[in-house]
């Protein structure tokens, strides 16, 4: 079986079963619905929406995913030029004639119009098109006009091919960080804002964004002050459960043996239940040839693992963190059962320092309490981590 560090689909896709399946349902209704997922990084946002995705396509329902993460340079230029792109490749097989859009890119202003009106596209669709490509062609400085057209030729594609479409955007809150202008002006708050504003009036085009940042998806979705606020169902990708944990180890290790439940139980619990985290453990045991696994092992693993990746992997994790939070995570992964209480006695901390770690770092999803006074790490592996590293 081969292991992936990209996002998965199809057989290899294993689980979240209820969640795709609601997607799949509620997105291809006639019901007026959009969605919000969020959930820590790894833990398989991107596959969901990517499964969703072939899903809706077989159904022949056009889809428009792009991630803001792989918008590059990031402004809100080249956004509209992948919108625009994006778009017309999702409805290539319902348009009247196929074009390719990097053409149009190369056609004078004058030619494109004439291009566009002997295409049979409806006058909205062709509108949008000549206006948000004079944007992106630096034709016109309107910026505001070439990111309305560029989202409402997603409702007018699909209004003149009669279907309904879906948007998904993935990374959601990094919009906010899109800029404009020679002087890199920050004004993707204008963006979100302006997307939820034609969206009101969307018929045929249902949204759904994720983001893992709980924080930043909170300003744009969650809080009562946000753009977005009660206008999307709001869904929390979690771990796996054991049974989801239960199906990847025989999908992807079939040979596989446990010495005993326990160690079973350990690997779920060391992994918690982190796709991602899966994959590295089991491309690690797969390249070891194991067949037999053992407590001694596992941890063997985990060593290597943390030996190889561990640095690389974390470090936007450290880098994320102040460093009284830093000390606080440092004591907790020595002794996970340790009460705020504790850690200011051995730390040498005031007890307001710690407790505003705490809040922070639950706020960053980094830790989530599990009864008063006890915290847990969502990643154990970063748990494991910061017990080995040299950070502090
Ligand atoms: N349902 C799944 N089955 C198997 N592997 C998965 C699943 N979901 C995610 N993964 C693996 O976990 C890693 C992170 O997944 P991804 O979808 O990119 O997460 P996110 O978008 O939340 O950061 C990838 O290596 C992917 O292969
Ligand atoms: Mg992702």
């Amino acid at each position: 079986m081969s292991f992936t560090l990209y996002s998965v689909t199809g057989d290899d896709f294993i689980g979240r079963k209820e969640l795709v399946d609601e997607l799949t349902r509620e997105l291809s209704s006639k019901n007026k619905i959009g969605f919000s997922l969020s959930g820590i990084r790894r833990i398989g946002k991107t596959s969901i929406l990517k499964e969703v995705e072939s899903r809706l396509t077989k159904q022949r329902i056009p889809v428009i995913y792009i991630s803001i993460w792989r918008i590059l340079p990031t402004t809100i230029d080249e956004f509209t030029r992948v919108l625009d792109r994006v778009a017309l490749s999702a409805f290539e097989h319902k348009l009247p004639k196929k074009f390719k859009f990097e053409e149009l890119l190369v056609t004078g202003a004058k030619a494109l119009g004439n291009f566009l009106s002997g295409l049979n596209l409806s006058a909205k669709v062709a509108e949008d098109l000549k206006l948000s490509l004079s944007y992106i062609k630096k034709e016109s400085e309107d910026v505001e006009e070439a990111v309305t057209k560029s989202i409402s030729l997603i409702e007018h594609l699909a209004e003149m091919t009669k279907t309904k479409c879906v948007l998904i955007i993935d990374e959601f809150p990094s919009i906010v960080e899109l800029t404009y202008g020679e002087k890199n002006r920050k004004m993707g708050f204008d963006i979100v804002k302006l997307i939820r504003t034609l969206f009101e009036d969307f018929k045929y085009t249902k949204l759904v964004v994720s983001g893992s940042y709980r924080d930043t998806l909170d300003n744009l979705v969650t809080k009562t002050s946000a753009p977005f606020y009660k206008q999307l169902l709001l869904r929390e990708v979690e771990p796996f459960t054991k049974d989801e944990f239960d199906k990847f180890i025989t999908h992807y290790l079939p040979d596989l043996k446990f010495i005993d439940s326990q160690t079973k139980e350990e690997f779920y619990k060391i992994s918690s239940g982190i796709p991602y985290n899966l994959q590295l453990l089991g491309k690690e045991i797969q390249l070891h040839d194991m067949v037999k696994l053992d407590s001694k092992k596992l941890y063997d693993i985990v060593k290597t693992i943390l030996k190889k990746e561990g640095e690389q992997s974390f470090k936007e994790f450290t880098e994320n963190q102040t460093p009284s939070e830093i000390k606080v995570l440092k004591a907790l992964a020595k002794s996970p059962e340790k009460k705020p209480t504790d850690i200011e006695k051995d730390e040498f901390m005031s007890n307001a320092t710690i407790s505003s770690a705490l809040v922070s770092l639950c706020s960053k999803a980094v830790l989530k309490r599990r009864e008063r006074g006890i915290y847990e790490f969502t990643d154990n592996l970063f748990a494991e981590w910061l017990k080995v590293s040299e950070i502090m």
